[in-house]
């Protein structure tokens, strides 16, 4: 009997061709060096790889597909799951790394450049399981909202989602508080080891990758505005400014506002900002922080970019419909806009995602704190699906630690243990967990 082709990959990837074969060489060695670069989740893999708890777990994945992503998927397999996987942005598929999954016979649906309407029918495509999926795996909360609006059949053999990024909590508290969340999220994001790493310097080091991967453009001794100073703004801030960079932040919070100061930053209003700076990097996660206002005063040869999760905070279709102005296309993702007066500014990856439209998002070691995460999410909602009624959850704080530690001996760190009388004085098991639930890292 014929089989059915169960995935769907860029169309100019033939599996079984000389070139595919070529490409999937390639994914394997960068699949090599990156699980080196991944202690956490290789630790993980491990542990539980003899006992295989995922057994029967049908896992829908709808997060990045980047060589990471794979070794994440390889993990989830190797302990039991089945799963079926697509991006969770347009841009930021490896093809690479999706045709080695392929090959695999493991059922994916992404490829970088997809559109919109076929980014859509790819996550349809990862709930293609017989009678549904019983895990979700999301980022940026498009998958959850495709689960609970289109297919609520599915909603009663589903034991839950986590949710990887801060955009996803924000939407999965706003439907808590609206009485529509009926399953069990638990949120990777604010895991202290996912929000203070992946999101701070894994931006850190990924934001400069993207703009360098998309432009020849020196950094040092520009003005560069990034917008929004939360985890991922302190990361770009810190970045640029180590570039040699003056980095000015615009901040709606008056607490992060004032830690902005502090840190040496100074802080202003895009209004303000705007005529002045070379590079704008957004990271707010909401909406509409450059408008075609402050595009029409910024000068010549200034850099937008976007790094929070949706393309929603520059109006990058000002700048594809204005027929004032001129577009050119320099290289796939890096367009020129130039206006009637000669002034012309540079948009990287559309205004999406600049770090994994340009780039290949952040580095492995980062990305295994992150799936660490999930992979320890994913089992507390599978062999513990009692103790998480519908609602919005975190991971323990114990488990938190555990992250950190499995990530802090490839590093040579020496850790010092308390003895028992320092515990009893501090008040705290001698193994952990070491702070209150509300401690702020
Ligand atoms: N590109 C990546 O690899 C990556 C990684 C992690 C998170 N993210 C995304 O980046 C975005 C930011 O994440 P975060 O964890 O830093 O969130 P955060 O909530 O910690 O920080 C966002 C900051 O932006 C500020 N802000 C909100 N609206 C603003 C406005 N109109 N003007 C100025 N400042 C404003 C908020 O006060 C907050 O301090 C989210 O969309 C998140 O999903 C992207």
């Amino acid at each position: 009997m014929l089989q059915k082709r169960d995935y769907e990959i860029a169309k100019h990837i033939q599996l079984g061709s000389e070139d595919a074969n070529q490409t999937i060489e390639f994914a394997k060695k960068q699949i090599a060096l990156a699980r080196h670069e991944m202690p956490g989740l290789m630790a993980l893999r491990d542990e539980f790889k003899d006992r295989k708890p995922f057994l029967k777990a049908k896992i829908t994945g709808c997060l990045h597909l980047t060589i990471e992503t794979a070794i994440l998927i390889e993990t989830l397999i190797e302990l039991g799951a089945d799963v079926r996987w697509s991006s969770c942005n347009v841009y930021s598929t490896q093809d690479e790394a999706a045709a080695y999954l392929a090959n695999k016979g493991i059922p994916v649906f992404a490829w970088k450049g997809m559109s919109e309407e076929e980014y859509w029918r790819c996550i349809g495509k990862t709930l293609e399981f017989p009678y549904g999926p019983n895990l979700l795996i999301d980022d940026g909360g498009d998958l959850t909202a495709y689960v609970l609006d289109k297919r609520p059949d599915l909603i009663p053999s589903i034991k839950g989602v986590s949710e990887e990024t801060t955009t996803g909590i924000r939407a999965l508290w706003k439907r808590f508080h609206e009485g529509k969340l009926p399953i069990a999220a638990i949120d990777v994001n604010d895991s202290v080891t996912k929000s203070k790493f992946d999101n701070r310097y894994g931006c850190l080091e990924s934001l400069i990758d993207g703009i360098k991967q998309a432009t020849h453009l020196m950094i040092g001794g520009k003005k560069a505005v990034v917008a929004g100073y939360g985890d991922v703004g302190k990361g770009c801030a810190e970045a640029l400014r180590a570039y040699g960079a003056r980095v000015v932040i615009t901040e709606i919070d008056p607490i992060i506002a004032y830690q902005a100061v502090m840190n040496g930053f100074e802080v202003t209003t895009m209004d303000e900002a705007a005529m002045d700076a070379d590079i704008f990097v957004t990271a707010t996660g909401c909406k509409g922080i450059i408008l075609p206002r402050h595009m029409d005063k910024m000068k010549d040869g200034a850099l937008l970019c976007n790094i929070g999760h949706f393309d929603v905070e520059i109006d990058a279709n000002y700048l594809f419909t204005n027929p004032e102005i001129v577009h050119e296309e320099i290289k796939p993702l890096v367009d020129k806009f130039t206006w009637k007066n000669g002034k012309s500014v540079l948009l990287l990856a559309k205004g999406r995602l600049v770090n994994l439209g340009c780039a290949k998002g952040h580095p492995s070691f980062v990305m295994s704190n992150s799936f660490c995460n999930q992979v320890l999410a994913q089992l507390e909602l599978w062999e513990s699906s009692k103790k998480y009624p519908p609602g919005i959850y975190r991971l323990p704080r114990i488990l938190d630690e555990k992250v950190a530690r499995l990530h802090l001996k490839p590093l040579g760190v020496k850790l010092t243990t308390l003895n028992d009388e320092q515990a009893e004085y501090l008040g705290v098991p001698v193994n952990g967990p070491y702070k209150r639930e509300d401690y702020r890292y």
